[in-house]
């Protein structure tokens, strides 16, 4: 065999890595409910037809060459109107990189701002592929308190701050809680990550899926704070598979000029992103929005559905997500199982419902599952009425 570097030891995803066990679990031929994975269009929320039409489109006129590396010109136009217009964060279009999907996006942010030791501050608990980069680049994860209510521990990323710390992410809403912040504790991450002169990266994929009440984005307090801004259009648009998404560096802020400069040429290096896919994402921003709100009113009922199953069962402890199509239960373990990992994988064997263990999310995560609520209403009661019977089962036993 030959070497691999260390650095890939170091990375995982816990919410690809469960597969491996629903995989021994289907060789038995039994029927597994996924639970596991954010993705609308395995769902009832199909990509729209005028962004599939554009798409086509794109295809037929042979719009199928390498664009510029940094994105095609009228898609970051246009994401200037979303995120500068509607949004408020202060944005140029050559303050937009283009990326495949969110998660190329934050590859290229880690890997241009991380040196080996440094130090990346995020949320308890927070999406995977937020430590897996980081720590793939060579730094150490420092996780802060969420408290109950959602809001941030000041007092707690204070403490943390270190001069080895080089970021502070913010998943809002959250994947896995789908907790929402309020424009008080985005203020007060503005006012830190300027005043220790740390990157402020958020993700708002999940912008314009929230339910009760205003979305707040970091651009309405950003002022000229090093806020870079990750965005993309797997889920509100429903396009997954097609892999878009774009970040954006706050034109106000000096401190993140060199990063201006020089992200680019990571662009470069990988040529461009997918053209004709850019045009059917440029296409979504500029055509009708009303599957939004009727995505949106189907995951509301969902939600509503497993919170309230949820909170019914013994043991169990679930706050009410706020937005995206997360729920991240606590559990009551007892001493029927030792970890988390184990309880997910125990149910999943004796129920064939899959869902992703709680410290895949980090330590905050331990004692807790997540659930995602995006199958029809039929399938979810469904999994619950396993779930429930799993856990009567267990705890009589
Ligand atoms: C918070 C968050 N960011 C990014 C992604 C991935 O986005 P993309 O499909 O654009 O790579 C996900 C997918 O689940 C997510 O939950």
């Amino acid at each position: 065999m030959i070497k691999i570097s260390e650095r890939l030891g170091r990375v995982e995803y816990a919410i690809r890595d469960i597969i491996l066990h629903a995989r021994e679990y289907e060789k038995t031929g039994k029927k597994i409910i996924y639970l596991n994975i954010g993705d609308p269009v395995a769902f009832d929320f199909k990509t729209p037809l005028h962004i599939k039409n554009a798409l086509i489109d794109a295809l037929i006129h042979d719009n199928d060459y390498y664009t510029d590396s940094e994105g095609w010109s009228e898609l970051r136009q246009s994401i200037v109107e979303k995120e500068c217009g509607k949004k408020g964060l202060d944005l140029t279009p050559s303050d937009v990189l283009v990326t495949n999907g969110v998660s190329e996006g934050l590859d290229m942010v880690m890997g241009s701002i991380i040196e080996e030791n440094d130090e990346i501050l995020l949320p308890g608990p927070y999406y995977p592929p937020y430590s897996s980069y980081a720590k793939f680049y060579g730094a150490t994860i420092n996780e802060f308190k969420i408290f109950n209510d959602g809001t941030p521990d000041i007092d707690d990323i204070q403490k943390k701050i270190t001069g080895k710390s080089r970021a502070i992410c913010l998943i809002n809403p959250s994947n896995p809680t789908g907790e929402a912040f309020d424009l008080k504790s985005l203020q007060s991450m503005v006012d830190i990550a300027s005043e220790h002169n740390l990157y402020l990266i958020c993700d708002e994929i999940y912008d314009e899926i929230v339910f009760d009440g205003a979305f707040y984005g970091i651009g309405k307090v950003a002022k000229d704070a090093p806020v870079i801004l990750l965005n993309g259009f797997s889920k509100t648009y429903s396009m997954t598979g097609l892999r878009c998404g774009y970040l954006c560096m706050n034109n106000r802020s000096r401190q993140l000029d060199s990063l201006r400069q020089n992200i680019f040429k990571l662009a470069r290096v990988r040529i461009a992103s997918n053209f004709p896919v850019q045009i059917a994402a440029n296409a979504a921003l500029n055509g009708p929005q009303d599957h939004i709100s009727e995505m949106v009113q189907k995951l509301q009922k969902r939600r509503d559905l497993v919170f309230k199953r949820l909170n019914e069962l013994d043991g169990v402890y679930c706050k009410k997500p706020k937005g995206a199509f997360y729920v991240f239960p606590e559990i009551d373990l007892q001493n029927k199982w030792k970890s988390d990992l184990e309880f997910v994988i125990d149910m999943l064997n004796s129920t064939g419902v899959l869902t992703v263990h709680g410290s895949g999310f980090g330590t905050s995560g331990s004692n807790h599952f997540r659930i995602v609520y995006l199958p029809h209403e039929n399938l979810l009661e469904e999994a619950m009425d396993k779930i429930d019977l799993f856990l009567k089962n267990k705890i009589l036993a």
